[in-house]
């Protein structure tokens, strides 16, 4: 398996390699006592496949400073440090400035209008103050970061400079990196979320949906989970920039008489790592816990962020549905939903909250009887006691209205014991990889949901197996190292490629 990138291009070019992302690879928490900071690394995926690099080569971080905590070890780290070998720097960004671009404009605004949430007869309103939150907020952070990462760089360098700015919150670091350095660095962000078809983008007045398109066509190549994603980017572009042509090309864009590139990396998980966690003592602890909760009775589970475009009411929904249906389920089925509290500053996000806490309720009590309660949820973040479930899981409900990747459904398949079947939605970039061999649902018929779960609970064992079979074969051939050293190579190959023209056209 190729965990790193290609050695030949790595090692000729030995490039430095800057990630810049809103939230960093690691949290601090302060402690007073010992006057030390105990550090936790995130599980994202990006960390992990960092981590088989940062030994050979010269990495370096930059994020925002979340918390009070944060912004201690910012303060106190004003450099980039090394942090469990990768060079990390937080940037601490003005508290209010923060918060317009975070709670304002990235979530909700961005991610409603990238994952199709908004109500459109209701909501959006962009108001003066979005207006504020853009400049004083979005603009304002994306200018601070782009300026962080520049100050950053060695003054000169014979290396190639790869930065690779990651997601919705970072749209303009292009352009103003572009600004401030030229062409002597690579610039490839990586858009983690879906990248909707051309009147999604109606919503955003046109004076921002073109700066985040103009600040993206300032790189050299964007990276999107799936091939639908970059065909609909290119789209986009052509359709609300005069100047931006694709000339029948549905993966690149001419801009500015520079052509940007936008190619599909579909993300995946650390297998090893997952498959690693499955087998530890707390994880059994769990899985026990779990079984003697269980009984003999069948598990229906999703896990997810308390997140809109999970739609989790649906899920519910379709639950109720089935329990209406097909009675023979009472008391023989249990929905269990891990939930992980997610942007509670957010008020879209509270809402749905206490949607989900009352949808769960009624149907609890509508269908319990005796001991039997259809539906747990249990909330928090718990990552050993999500790995638990999906080992137990019978159904594994992933039924997102919209999805960039979705990693549950690659981490429930892979680490399944029961041969469990996965319900999946159309419209979650794991349907590409995964559709052929899950059940699929179009994430808004609650019906056909209903049905996908009975034929799922209802199926014959070998039949389940030809299906689960698969797909733990195909996540576990694509590790996100995979992912990442894709990346790497291309802008790597590209770049010497445009180097080598360069020389020719001056020589010829
Ligand atoms: C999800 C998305 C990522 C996004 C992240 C931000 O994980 O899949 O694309 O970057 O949320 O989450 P945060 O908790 O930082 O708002």
């Amino acid at each position: 398996m190729p965990d790193l990138p290609e050695p030949d291009l790595l090692e000729q070019q030995n490039p430095l390699i800057v990630i810049a992302s809103n939230r960093g690879p690691f949290s601090f928490s302060y402690d007073a006592g010992s006057e030390t900071f105990d550090i936790k690394r995130g599980a994202g995926g990006l960390v992990t496949a960092l981590s088989a690099l940062v030994e050979r080569h010269d990495v370096r971080w930059i994020a925002a400073a979340l918390g009070e905590d944060d912004i201690h070890w910012a303060s106190a780290n004003p450099r980039p440090t090394a942090v469990q070998g990768i060079s990390l720097q937080l940037m601490i960004p003005d508290a209010e400035a923060y918060r317009q671009y975070y709670s304002v404009i990235a979530n909700p605004l961005l991610w409603f209008i990238q994952h199709q949430l908004w109500d459109a007869p209701r909501t959006p309103s962009i108001m003066q103050e979005t207006w504020q939150a853009w400049q004083a907020g979005y603009v304002q952070v994306n200018q601070q970061f782009a300026s962080t990462i520049a100050e950053s760089l060695p003054a000169e360098s014979d290396r190639p400079i790869l930065i690779l700015p990651q997601d919705y919150h970072l749209y303009l670091v292009p352009h103003y990196l572009r600004e401030a350095l030229g062409d002597r660095v690579i610039i490839q962000p990586f858009v983690h979320i879906p990248w909707p078809g051309i009147d999604a983008w109606q919503i955003l007045p046109a004076q921002m949906r073109d700066a985040l398109l103009r600040g993206l066509l300032a790189a050299d190549r964007v990276g999107f989970q799936t091939h639908k994603d970059a065909f609909n980017f290119v789209q986009t572009c052509r359709f609300y920039l005069e100047d931006a042509h694709s000339y029948g090309s549905r993966t690149s864009i001419v801009y500015n008489g520079h052509k940007v590139e936008a190619a599909a990396y579909p993300i995946s998980i650390d297998v090893e790592k997952v498959l690693q966690i499955a087998q530890e003592t707390e994880t059994n602890l769990f899985k026990r816990q779990l079984l003697n909760f269980l009984g003999d009775n069948r598990l229906i589970l999703r896990t997810d962020r308390i997140e809109p475009s999970k739609n989790i009411l649906r899920g519910l929904e379709a639950f109720r549905v089935l329990l209406q249906k097909y009675p023979q389920h009472h008391g023989s089925v249990n929905m269990l939903a891990l939930l992980v509290p997610s942007r509670m500053e957010v008020d879209e996000y509270q809402t749905y909250f206490q949607e989900i806490m009352a949808l769960a309720g009624m149907i609890n009590a509508e269908f319990s009887q005796e001991l039997w309660e259809p539906v747990r949820i249990i909330v928090g973040d718990n990552y050993v006691r999500a790995i638990a479930a999906m080992q137990l899981y019978d159904v594994l409900l992933v039924n997102p209205i919209a999805d960039g990747m979705n990693l549950v459904a690659k981490e429930g398949v892979l680490v399944n014991q029961r041969n469990g079947m996965l319900v999946l939605s159309e419209n979650a970039g794991a349907f590409y990889e995964l559709g052929e061999h899950a059940l699929t649902v179009s994430p808004y018929d609650v019906y056909g949901t209903a049905e996908a779960l009975n034929t799922a609970l209802t199926m014959p064992s070998a039949e389940r197996e030809t299906r689960a079979a698969p797909l733990r074969e195909i996540v576990r051939a694509a590790d996100v190292r995979h992912w990442f050293s894709a990346q790497v190579n291309d802008a790597l190959r590209a770049s010497s490629t445009q180097a080598k023209q360069a020389a020719t056209s001056e020589t010829s």
